[in-house]
C-alpha cells in the first residue's frame, strides 16, 4: 500500500511514466471528485481507438472513458445509459447508442473506434463487434485533451455528476491514434501480445490521482495464481508453518469448543429471541474476513451475520436488503451496498466478506465470485468487546432484535479471520477443501451459546 502510495505521488509530481502491469485502478465510491486524469503530449487525432477492462455492479448511468478538449465536452466519449439500457460512443458531441451484452459484476473488455473520414464508430464489448455506425466526420478531435477516468466532463475537465461517476475497477487502459483491426483487438482482449496504445500505454501510464482513486494488485482468480504458483515452484512452506501452528493451538484451548463439522444451525421459525451467541478468539481487528454458508426462502430483509461492539452495533454486520435485493455489508456503521448478487432462494450460499482499516475497502464473495471493492470505513479498528450473534441483528450492543429481520433457515461452517483471506483460500472455502480455519471463529472449535429454539442438526446432503 504505502508502496503504491509513493508511486502515485512520484508520478502526480514528476509525470513520470508508470508500468501498470497487473495492476488496477480502484475507484471505491459514488463521488463527484474521485478521478484519474490520464497525460498526453498528443493534441490532434483523426483517428481514435481506446480500450479498458472494468468491473463494476452498477445499475445506473455511469462513465467509463472521458475526454474533452476545449471546444468539445464529450469529444470522446464511452457512457453506460442504463435507462435505454446500451452504450454510448460520443465524438465532436455527436452521439450514438449500441445496444450491447454489457455484464454487471464480472470484468469486460471494452473497445471504441472511430475515424473521421467516414465518421463511423464501432464498439467492441469482450471482442465482439456491434455494428458500424455513423458519429461524425470532416473534422478531427483537436485541441488540448483532458482524459478522464471516474468522472464524465460536462465541462472542460469539469462539470462532474455524482450519478455519472464510475464505481468498480479499471485496468489495462490504452489509447491509439488509429483504428485498430479486429485481429488486434482479439488480441487486447485475450491479454496477449498487443501493440500497447501510443497515446495512453497501461504499461508507461502518465496520471494524476485525484481523491480516493486505489492502485491495488489485480485480483487473479484462483486458478491464474495456482498455475503462477507452480510456473515459480514457491514452497509451500508458509501454509505448513500455519497448519502447524492451528494444531498445535486446538488441544490446549479446546475446552467447551464444539466441533461442528457437518453439521448446521437450524433457526426454525420467526422470533425476536432465537439466536446464537458466538464468543470470539480474539478482539481487535484491523482486518477481517468472515465466511458462512447459509440457506433461506425468506423474501423479507434478513440478518446473516451481526457483530456489535459497545462503540457501535453495526461494527460488522452483513444484511439482505430484500426491498433493494443487496446485500449490505456494514462496517463501523457504514453501510456498503451490493445490487444484482446471484443470492437465490432456497439453496445453500458461501458468503465471504471482507475489509481491512488501511484501505477501507470491502468486498463480497457470493459463492466464490467476487464484488467490486468499495469503500466503508478506514483509519480504526473494531475494536472493544465484541457480541457475535447469528439470527438476529442487534440494534444495540447485545439486543434491540427486529422480528422482521431475524434469520429463518439454515446456517453452517462460520468461521472469522483477523486478515483479509486470498481469492484461492475463499476458493478452498466455497469448495470445501482444505482451508485454514478461521482464526477468530472456527466452525471446527466454536465457543458459542444458543438461546431459544435453535437446533444443530446433521447438514443435509443430497441424495446422488
Ligand atoms: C443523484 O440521484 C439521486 C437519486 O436518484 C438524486 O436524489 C440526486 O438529486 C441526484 N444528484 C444529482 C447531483 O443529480
Ligand atoms: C413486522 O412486519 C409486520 C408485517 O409487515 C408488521 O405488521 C409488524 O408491525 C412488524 N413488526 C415490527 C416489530 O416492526
Amino acid at each position: 500500500m504505502m508502496f503504491f502510495l509513493v508511486l502515485v505521488i512520484l508520478a502526480s509530481c514528476t509525470a513520470a511514466p508508470t508500468d501498470l502491469t497487473g495492476k488496477m485502478f480502484t475507484f471505491p465510491q459514488a463521488t463527484d471528485t474521485a478521478r484519474v486524469k490520464l497525460l498526453t503530449l498528443k493534441n490532434d487525432f483523426k483517428a481514435v481507438t481506446v480500450c479498458l477492462r472494468s468491473f463494476t455492479d452498477l445499475r445506473r448511468d455511469h462513465t467509463l472513458f472521458s475526454l474533452s478538449t476545449p471546444s468539445s465536452h464529450n469529444d470522446f466519449l464511452i457512457f453506460k445509459d442504463a435507462t435505454n439500457n446500451d452504450v454510448e460512443l460520443c465524438t465532436r458531441d455527436a452521439e450514438v447508442d449500441f445496444n450491447l451484452d454489457y455484464k454487471l459484476s464480472s470484468w469486460s473488455s471494452v473497445c471504441g473506434t472511430w475515424d473521421a473520414a467516414s465518421g463511423l464508430g464501432q464498439l467492441w464489448m469482450d471482442g465482439k463487434p456491434s455494428v458500424k455506425k455513423f458519429i461524425s466526420s470532416n473534422s478531427n478531435i483537436r485541441g488540448t485533451p483532458i482524459i478522464l477516468l471516474g468522472q464524465e466532463q460536462d465541462s472542460h475537465g469539469g462539470g462532474f455528476d455524482p450519478n455519472q461517476s464510475f464505481v468498480g475497477m479499471m485496468s489495462d487502459v490504452h489509447m491509439w491514434d488509429y483504428v485498430l483491426s479486429s485481429c488486434e483487438i482479439r488480441k487486447y482482449v485475450d491479454e496477449l501480445n498487443f501493440t500497447p496504445g501510443n497515446v495512453l500505454n497501461w504499461k508507461e501510464l502518465d496520471f494524476q490521482i485525484v481523491d480516493r482513486v486505489l492502485i491495488e494488485d489485480k485480483q487473479k482468480t484462483c486458478s491464474d495464481q495456482l498455475s503462477a504458483a507452480h510456473k515459480h515452484r514457491q514452497s509451500p512452506d508458509m501454509d505448513f508453518k500455519m497448519e502447524f501452528f492451528v494444531l498445535m493451538m486446538l488441544p490446549a484451548c479446546a475446552a467447551g469448543l464444539q466441533d461442528l463439522s457437518g453439521k448446521m444451525f437450524i433457526f426454525p421459525q420467526k422470533t425476536n429471541k432465537a439466536h446464537v451467541r458466538l464468543t470470539a478468539s480474539k478482539q481487535d481487528f484491523s482486518s477481517v474476513t468472515v465466511c458462512h454458508r447459509s440457506f433461506t426462502d425468506l423474501r423479507r430483509d434478513h440478518i446473516l451475520f451481526s457483530l456489535s461492539t459497545s462503540s457501535n452495533s453495526n461494527d460488522l454486520l452483513i444484511f439482505w436488503d430484500d426491498k433493494n435485493k443487496e446485500i449490505e455489508p456494514h462496517i463501523r456503521d457504514q453501510k456498503v451496498e451490493y445490487g444484482g448478487q446471484e443470492y437465490k432462494l432456497n439453496m445453500w450460499h458461501s458468503v465471504c466478506t471482507t475489509w481491512d482499516s488501511s484501505s477501507g475497502l470491502v468486498q463480497v464473495w457470493i459463492d466464490g465470485q467476487p464484488s467490486v471493492r468499495k469503500y466503508s470505513s478506514s483509519g480504526s479498528s473494531i475494536s472493544g468487546s465484541t457480541i457475535i450473534i447469528l439470527g438476529q441483528e442487534q440494534d444495540s450492543h447485545g439486543g434491540g432484535f427486529d422480528i422482521n429481520q431475524s434469520f429463518v433457515g439454515m446456517m453452517s461452517d462460520v468461521h472469522m479471520w483477523d486478515y483479509v483471506l486470498s481469492s484461492c483460500e475463499i476458493q478452498k472455502y466455497v469448495d470445501e477443501l482444505n482451508f485454514t480455519p478461521g482464526n477468530v471463529l472456527n466452525w471446527k472449535a466454536l465457543d458459542f451459546q444458543i438461546v431459544d429454539r435453535v437446533l444443530i442438526e446433521e447438514k443435509q446432503s443430497s441424495c446422488h
